[in-house]
Formats: C-alpha cells, structure tokens, sequence
C-alpha cells in the first residue's frame, strides 16, 4: 500500500496527535508493568497516580482531535514502542533487588520523549491558530514535567 504524504502543517499536526494518541496508550501498559516490577509502595503509588493522570491526558488529547475537527484515530508510535521494549528487557535481565531502580530510570526516559511530543504539538496548535488545542496540550505538557521531577526525585532518594 502506498503512504499518504502529509503535505500541509494541519495534516502533519493531525499525524502527529494520532502518534500521541498511541503513545497515551503505551503509557498506560508501561506503567502497567512498571508497577508491577516496583517493589517499594510510594514507587508503586507514583506509577499508579501517573495512570489515572495519563487517562485524563487521552480524555485532553481526544477533546483536541474535537476542538480540531478531526476524528479520533490512531497512527504508530515506534518511539514509545521501543522504550517499553527497552525497560522490559532490562527488567528481564536485572535482578528483583534492582527493579525500583530500572522501573525509575526507564519511566522517566518515556517522560521525557512524551515532553518533547507535547512540546511540539503546543507550537503547532498555537501556529495553526488553536489556543484552544494548545491550552489542553499545555495541560498535558505540565503533567509529565511535573511526573518527570518526581521520577527522578524518587530515583535520587533510592540511590542516595
Ligand atoms: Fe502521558
């Protein structure tokens, strides 16, 4: 099958919200599994409350596929696929005593690429003229900056 080139901002924009789309659900089956792997309660607490958050970040990102005038559907998110195959395999091959700590390390590393996405959808919103869109992704964007310091805050207590 041929792909479709994207040729204008709003449908590069439109790809990319689709990709974000796919990396929500990635999130929430890694720390499905990264709270599986932790061992320590407040560890496991912040993985929990970052899912309930992640749901609400969906529930943002499916009102900007609204605000935008677009259907909600997915496109893929090699990334995000690749991060969750690497704390798997690095959960795999480290032991028990070791997990906090690779749990820690690798939902941070997911943290930060989902920043990176979030960052880039705000300037493409605000560029294709939404403030609306831009303001939810804003929100978006807050929530894992905020799950990103408190990551490595616990990471630095448990290796301290
Ligand atoms: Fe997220």
């Amino acid at each position: 099958m041929t792909q479709q080139k994207l040729t204008t901002p709003e449908e590069l924009f439109h790809y990319q919200l689709r990709s974000a789309r796919t990396m929500e659900d990635h999130s929430l089956e890694a720390l499905d599994v990264l709270h599986g792997a932790a061992k320590d309660a407040k560890i496991k607490k912040l993985f929990s409350h970052h899912a309930d958050e992640t749901r609400e970040q969906i529930a943002k990102l499916e009102q900007v596929f609204g605000l935008m005038g677009f259907d909600v559907t997915t496109a893929p998110s090699p990334s995000t696929t690749g991060i969750s195959k690497q704390a798997e395999s690095l959960l795999e091959r480290s032991d028990a005593q070791l997990h906090d700590c690779v749990a820690l390390a690798s939902a941070l590393g997911n943290e930060h690429f989902e920043i990176s996405a979030y960052q880039g959808l705000i300037l493409q919103a605000g560029s294709l003229g939404s403030a609306d869109a831009a303001k939810l992704l804003e929100e978006n964007l807050d929530q894992e900056t905020h799950t990103s310091e408190e990551l490595r805050a616990a990471l630095q207590e448990l290796l301290s």
